[in-house]
């Protein structure tokens, strides 16, 4: 690639992040409550990782698009997109259940939550994802699904994300397009786990013929995004 494509593709990714910036601005403008979770993420120094802000009103989009009353998240960090998650949900109702390993992460959701008034709706429950799904078989069916934690362990929480979610409901992925990297089978020889996990994540959602899906290069002027995958049952033909 020579100097001037390089500059070319600068300034396209450029126009990419100017976009999503302006969208934001436009569609998804955080209040205090969602501003103070994303800045928590800072002040307690874990991962500035949280989904954009348009990310988190596509959340609600999918999720009242189905009159969802019932969500799990995978993976809560600073709870912020469990503040949008569980906004979309009914007052009288709703609920999210937000499954996270660390304990600290577990508190700063809690008290994000808590701050957005969503203590009622929403909860996080300490623990490895894989020892505490198990428990939610009792707490089924989910109308949306949102996996967004270890990435090795996607095709692990697609399994249980199919045995919990109702027909007509949406199982979301965060982070499956990375660069186009977890979009084909040819990894290349030093792919890591995680790039294998999300791949193997992919295809499995994009052969099931249960879902009706596709992965959406929506975040970070379209290098990163969510799959996005309706719960259609066995019967539907998928043309
Ligand atoms: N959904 C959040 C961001 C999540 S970041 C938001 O957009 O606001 C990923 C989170 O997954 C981290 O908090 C991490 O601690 C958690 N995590 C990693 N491995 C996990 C596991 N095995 N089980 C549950 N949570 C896990
Ligand atoms: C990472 C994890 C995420 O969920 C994300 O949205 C971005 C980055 C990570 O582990 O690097
Ligand atoms: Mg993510």
């Amino acid at each position: 690639m020579n100097d001037q494509d390089t500059m070319q593709l600068r300034s396209i990714v450029e126009a990419h992040e100017l976009i999503d910036r302006r969208v934001n601005a436009l569609f998804a403008q955080e209040d205090e409550a969602l501003l103070a979770a994303r800045a928590a993420t800072r002040s307690h120094h874990m991962p500035a990782i949280s989904i954009s802000p348009a990310q988190g009103r596509h959340l609600q989009l999918l999720a009242r698009s189905i009159g969802a009353r019932k969500a799990l998240e995978i993976g809560a960090l600073a709870g912020y997109s469990a503040i949008w998650l569980t906004r979309a949900l009914p007052q009288d109702g709703g609920r999210l259940i937000s499954l996270e390993v660390s304990a600290k992460h577990a508190r700063v959701a809690r008290e994000s939550l808590e701050r957005a008034g969503l203590s009622d709706r929403a909860e996080v429950r300490i623990g490895s994802a894989a020892e505490t799904l198990p428990a939610l078989v009792s707490e089924a069916p989910f109308d949306v699904i949102f996996i967004d934690a270890d990435k090795a362990s996607y095709p692990l929480y697609l399994d249980w994300a199919l045995r919990l979610a109702r027909v007509g409901g949406w199982i979301i992925a965060d982070n499956t397009v990375r660069r186009g990297l977890p979009l084909t089978e040819r990894l290349e020889g030093g792919a890591s786990d995680d790039t294998r996990g999300l791949w193997e994540y992919n295809r499995r959602v994009a052969e099931d013929a249960r879902l009706l899906a596709l992965a959406l290069p929506t975040d970070e002027g379209g290098l990163d995004g969510f799959t996005i995958a309706l719960v259609v049952g066995e019967e539907t033909e998928r043309r």
